[in-house]
């Protein structure tokens, strides 16, 4: 599918994000290791989260959806999925493959599991590996990657794993089979990742305990074998997908945008510490919690950007949203230096590469040097470019937005892959003011 964004003038509005993709993913899958009915409200709808709640349900667990976003899942208790008897296959979601990968390696029998082009050619030997030392057995593609067959077990070893990457979803895998492991698994990661698995399994009833450790990373032990309760699961809006109508409006002069209840978790808001240092001009009201997660209402006024250095240590509390702070980036004055970025070549796509060459594609004047991303904004930005989306939901969605403030539209080849995590994308951005149209295959 072909998506084209005209330029726009001023957005204005006030919209609901869809729900936070990571959150959703757990959800199921805590619910489903809960022993009783759990309820979610405020699910991502998108295909990642689909995919999940497929793979959850081909292992025997009851996961059905009411209202829109109100879903209910009864759980099967730790240890308690049943062999599927097909290939799971979890489309273009690292988070569900990997966090499922170690809910199977407690589990006494031999899955089988894919993803699309995308999912199968990401690394998967940072999780295979802890898991296995902890002693499931994988059978996978050369180099560690999907499709692969896990074997798992019911005696699960606890397991010290010093992770060489900040990685939320290696830290919760081994997380999730702690679960089954007797005694203390730990994880420690060199900088601190999202914590909504400490946060979640927390309120269930699970003991961990999440530290600093001496050179600025965290270790987190979870005590195994715990009886989970089942839970009412608010999910906030996702702040990685409101990057994109934040960005949009930070850019527009005279624009005024209001995100309701977005997910404020510290581990996630460095894109917005980075564009306030930038000069953007984004207000938090309404704070609030909701389900264990600090909230609240973006405002996003438009005006001048300039560039800023954004140092290494802050890449896990925004590592999904270099894309769009690129685009940013494209429009303020200056240079603007993203250092220490290789997990983003790991991404869905090579998000470096392709942010990179999108950009000098459109008329950007753009470095990688090493792992790390130099863009020179201007005030002007020529656009007028065919953009491959290459099955990445946020390069879609980046170039999307920087098409509406282009000189000419900018015009995505796959954007249906938006809809992994930001269902209804367009219409939520047009009805702020922008101008995304659909366009035939042989028009583009
Ligand atoms: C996620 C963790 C991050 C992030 C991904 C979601 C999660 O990946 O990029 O979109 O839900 O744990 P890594 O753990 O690979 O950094």
């Amino acid at each position: 599918m072909l998506l084209r964004a005209a330029p726009h003038g001023a957005l204005s509005g006030a919209v609901a994000l869809p729900g936070d993709k990571s959150i959703s993913h757990r959800s199921l899958m805590l619910a489903a290791m809960a022993v009783g009915e759990s309820r979610i409200e405020g699910l991502l709808e998108g295909e990642d989260v689909l995919a999940t709640a497929r793979a959850l349900r081909a292992m025997g667990v009851e996961v059905e959806r009411g209202a829109p976003g109100c879903w209910r899942v009864w759980g099967v208790g730790v240890g308690g999925l049943a062999e599927p008897s097909d290939v799971l296959d979890l489309g273009n979601a690292g988070t569900g493959a990997r966090l499922l990968m170690g809910l199977l390696a407690g589990h006494a029998f031999t899955s089988f599991m894919t993803g699309d082009a995308s999912l199968r050619s990401r690394p998967m030997r940072r999780v295979i590996e802890p898991l296995a030392r902890m002693g499931a057995s994988f059978v996978s593609r050369s180099g560690g990657r999907l499709p692969l067959a896990v074997t798992g077990r019911t005696d699960l070893l606890p397991i010290v794993h010093e992770s060489k990457v900040a990685s939320a979803q290696v830290k919760s895998a081994v997380l999730l089979a702690g679960l089954h492991a007797p005694g203390s698994t730990t994880v420690i990661e060199p900088l601190p990742s999202r914590d909504h698995s400490e946060r979640m399994l927390t309120a269930m009833g699970a003991t961990i305990v999440s530290e600093p450790t001496e050179t600025g990373g965290r270790r987190v032990t979870i005590t195994g074998q715990p009886e989970l309760r089942p839970q009412s699961f608010v999910v906030p809006g996702d702040p990685s997908s409101a990057g994109f109508p934040a960005v949009a409006a930070a850019l527009a002069a005279g624009s005024e945008v209001r995100l309701e209840r977005v997910g404020l978790n510290p581990l996630r808001t460095g894109l917005y510490a980075t564009l306030v240092e930038m000069g953007a001009r984004i207000g938090i009201e309404n704070e609030a919690v909701a389900g264990g997660e600090p909230v609240g209402d973006l405002v996003v006024r438009g005006g001048p950007l300039r560039g800023v250095e954004v140092p290494a240590e802050r890449a896990p509390t925004m590592i999904d949203e270099y894309p769009i702070l690129a685009v940013a980036a494209a429009f303020a004055e200056g240079a603007t230096i993203m250092r220490g970025l290789s997990e983003l070549r790991v991404k869905e796509s090579d998000r470096l590469a392709v942010m990179a060459d999108g950009l000098a594609a459109c008329g950007v004047a753009v470095e990688v040097e090493g792992d790390d991303l130099v863009v020179h904004g201007a005030a002007r930005v020529r656009g007028g470019a065919l953009i491959d989306a290459r099955l990445d939901h946020r390069i879609a969605m980046s170039f999307l937005v920087l098409g509406g403030r282009a000189e000419a539209p900018v015009t995505v080849k796959g954007a249906e892959a938006i809809e992994t995590s930001f269902p209804g994308f367009a219409e939520l951005m047009n009805g702020l003011g922008a101008e995304i149209t659909e366009v035939k295959e042989s028009l583009a």
